[in-house]
């Protein structure tokens, strides 16, 4: 059989499965599926805050757009070292190494971190680059139920030669949940074990001037390495691992998806820096991101999280409801096994700053005319609060 002939057998055998992935366009459906949680990334302020930022960087009109290297090369700049400072200081880290995108700060991160006798305990909802990074390492693995902290505990008792990390999420993408934060730290205390935080979902959204949730629970020195992502709330592209001097200068030296690369351009690095600025602007639209959570809080004590999983059994099910949905306007897109385990196929609700109240509640009401398992509040007081 030829290679193409036996490419096109695995595709098939994904249509047949309802899992074929495809690339889209986009589209002027109301965005309940993006991850500019604080509309930065379309935001008039942000652009025009970039472009006089960059008509000050002479470096662009000499060396046109490109950065030319890697770091280790001739990509590295004042401007860049500045940024990572300025970022760590942000979040109240020593230091702070960019990488070009989120994947590769997780990858570069623990395939340099952690060894053949080390041990990685992670949730198991972590993202896709962890798991990804986590199997570079060779380090042994294993993963402990979403948020069970007694699980995380019978897995830190276990024998180990080497070191002990635990990774997770702030707030996990595929269903919006909190991480226990606090019991976390204090089991990684306990074990002597060095915790790495994704904060992708939680940065611009909680903590002071949006700091994250290590910041907001006033967690940061329990953290060993924390990674933020540009794509989401800041509306850019990027990331950043943040830490000690000393991880800075042992993630230059081994992580691969650093040395191995041609750095961001200034213009990206510029647009970082802006919306840097902006953020402790935002308070408004942090406010306005939480009311509209509020609108699927469960209960009064129950965590109200920007992404909202409605929780549907099977692909084929998830992509027709997510294509009823389209129909009436509505952006949600479905989460699909592989990417999540099969039988936790759902619909993913991104909430943004910019959706008003009543397309909020308009999604509300669709989905509980297609009977989805939507677990909401009553949203009668809240379209009286509609502008
Ligand atoms: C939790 C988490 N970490 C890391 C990433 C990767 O970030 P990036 O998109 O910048 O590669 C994502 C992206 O979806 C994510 O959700």
């Amino acid at each position: 059989m030829s290679l193409t002939t036996e490419l096109e057998k695995h595709l098939g055998r994904r249509q047949q499965h309802g899992n074929m992935r495809q690339l889209y366009k986009s589209n002027e459906l109301i965005d309940f599926a993006s991850n500019d949680y604080l509309g930065l990334s379309r935001s008039p302020l942000l652009t025009s805050a970039v472009l006089k930022e960059l008509e000050q960087l002479p470096r662009i009109s000499l060396n046109g757009f490109g950065s030319t290297g890697s770091r280790l090369l001739t990509g590295n700049s004042a401007y860049a070292e500045e940024l990572e400072e300025e970022i760590a200081r942000y979040h109240g880290f020593k230091a702070g190494l960019l990488f070009n995108c989120g994947y590769m700060a997780n990858l570069g991160l623990l395939s340099a971190l952690a060894g053949s006798l080390d041990l990685i305990i992670y949730d198991s909802c972590i993202h896709a680059s962890m798991h990804d990074g986590i199997r570079l390492s060779r380090a042994q693995a294993c993963a402990f139920r979403h948020h069970d902290v007694a699980h995380l505990e019978q897995h830190l008792e276990m024998p180990c030669k080497g070191k002990r990390f635990v990774c997770i999420q702030s707030i996990y993408s595929i269903d919006g949940s909190q991480a226990p934060l606090e019991a976390v730290c204090n089991l990684c205390m306990k074990y002597g074990a060095h915790l790495i935080l994704d904060e992708a979902h939680a940065v611009g959204l909680f903590g002071p001037r949006g700091a994250g949730m290590a910041a907001e629970k006033n967690l940061i020195k329990h953290v060993f390495a924390q990674v933020v992502t540009f794509g989401k709330a800041l509306g850019c592209c990027g990331a950043i691992v943040l830490g000690s001097e000393s991880l800075r200068r042992y993630l230059i030296n081994f992580a691969r998806p650093f040395i191995y690369t041609t750095a961001l351009p200034l213009h990206a690095l510029a647009a970082v820096k802006c919306a840097y600025k902006l953020l402790p602007t935002l308070e408004n639209e942090r406010i306005r991101l939480r009311e509209l959570s509020d609108l699927f809080q469960k209960s009064p004590h129950d965590f109200a999280s920007h992404i909202q999983a409605v929780k549907i059994r099977g692909n084929a099910v998830a992509r027709v409801q997510s294509q009823l949905l389209a129909q009436a306007g509505f952006d949600v897109r479905p989460l699909m096994h592989p990417t999540v385990p099969r039988g936790e196929e759902c619909l993913r609700i991104c909430l943004h700053a910019f959706n008003t109240m009543s397309e909020v509640k308009n999604l509300i009401d669709h989905c509980k005319g297609e009977r989805l398992p939507l677990s909401v509040r009553s949203v009668g007081s809240v379209v009286a609060k509609e502008p």
